[in-house]
């Protein structure tokens, strides 16, 4: 990064970081891009903010996962990212491993302030043990410490996601916290930024959208038919009732409604929903062709970028040149802190 002056210098210094991640384990859905994505982008183009982004391909190794093609899925979702506009101009956009050595070693620092039982107390722990009974790996214990290192390798104070990420943020301030008292170090608390989807529901009625539960999820690459098909499977009532539903597949799809076509949509629909009633066939039709006219553009940009190639490898290796700067004056910081050589 070149300076041109000591005030732009001064300026970035005085900005606030934000650093925030995916995981490579399938495409991007609407949980992703309305949680976490369209955070990532508010801030980053929001001149008072400097914005690291990652795809984190480590984290993907934490649970069962196939080698061969990891690195393709890291890259698709690289794209993902500047397909809804994360911006490598504005951002340093990397794909994780490539500053492994700097973000392993600080994650195995912060080992050092953190207990075990803290980590297997954890709700998200539990639930990859659920899931993945055979594969309760020192890996999957380290993950919290993991992603606190991704989040305070830029002494990042803000980070954008989900809300289902709270009990890792809460991590990353403890071991902010134990960091700066034991070792004098000056990490920020890093803090959620939310938005307005900070729990993206389940096509099903029930539970999150998640890459995880077939049919949950609505995909950024979906075509309109697609989008049309799994909404057409979304459980709905005889559209009628004294009180409008606040939980399950109905409430759900309301709440899609006043995500894409806005709070007096969703407003007209619970009159329906409480008078004459509700004709969820062409509320469904209505609200595809909502969510794929915000998809639309976001797909024909990844169509562009699949037609270069290089251009998408110069900005995956610029975007690790550009973050390595930071990361490795902060690995030097600890590193020195904690009395290695
Ligand atoms: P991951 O890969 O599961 O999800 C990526 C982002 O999408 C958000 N998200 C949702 N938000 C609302 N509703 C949903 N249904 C929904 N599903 C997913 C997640 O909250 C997240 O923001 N541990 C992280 C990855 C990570 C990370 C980091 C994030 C690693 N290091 C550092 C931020 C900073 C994860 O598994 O996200």
């Amino acid at each position: 990064m070149v300076f041109e002056s000591y005030c732009e210098l001064q300026e970035i210094i005085m900005k606030k970081r934000v650093l925030s991640g995916m995981r490579p384990t399938g495409r991007l859905h609407l949980g992703n891009y309305l949680g976490a994505a369209k955070g990532m982008l508010e801030l980053q183009n929001n001149p008072e903010y400097e914005t690291y982004f990652t795809v984190v391909d480590i984290h993907a190794t934490t649970t069962p996962y196939d080698a061969k093609t990891l690195r393709q899925s890291a890259r698709d979702v690289y794209i993902d990212y500047l397909s809804v506009g994360l911006d490598p101009e504005k951002s340093g956009i990397t794909i994780q491993s490539d500053l492994a050595d700097l973000i392993t070693q600080l994650s195995f620092y912060f080992s050092s302030v953190e207990s075990v039982a803290r980590m297997q107390d954890l709700p998200t722990f539990k639930e990859k043990v659920r899931q993945h009974p055979h594969n309760v790996t020192m890996a999957l214990l380290n993950y919290p410490l993991l992603m606190a290192a991704d989040i305070l390798i830029y002494k990042a104070s803000l980070v954008p996601v989900g809300i289902d990420q709270e009990p890792h943020l809460e991590v990353a301030r403890e071991v902010a916290r134990r960091m700066n008292d034991r070792f004098g170090m000056d990490f920020p608390e890093p803090k959620r930024f939310s938005t307005k989807a900070e729990y993206v529901p389940s096509l099903l009625g029930e539970g999150k959208m998640s890459k995880t539960v077939e049919g949950s999820a609505i995909d950024l690459n979906d075509d309109l038919d697609t989008i049309l098909k799994k909404l057409s499977k979304a459980p709905t009532d005889s559209g009628q009732g004294e009180v409008v539903p606040t939980t399950g597949g109905v409430a759900n799809l309301f709440q899609f409604v006043e995500l894409f076509q806005g709070s007096p949509k969703r407003a007209e629909y619970e009159s329906q929903y409480t008078g004459n009633g509700v004709r969820y066939g062409d509320l469904k039709k209505e609200l595809a062709q909502a969510i794929f006219e915000e998809l639309r553009p976001i797909q024909e940009k990844r169509k562009e970028l699949e037609l270069d190639p290089e251009f998408v490898d110069r900005m995956i290796l610029e975007g690790a040149e550009k973050s390595r700067i930071i990361a490795e004056g902060t690995v030097r910081e600890v590193r020195e802190k904690m009395g290695l050589r």
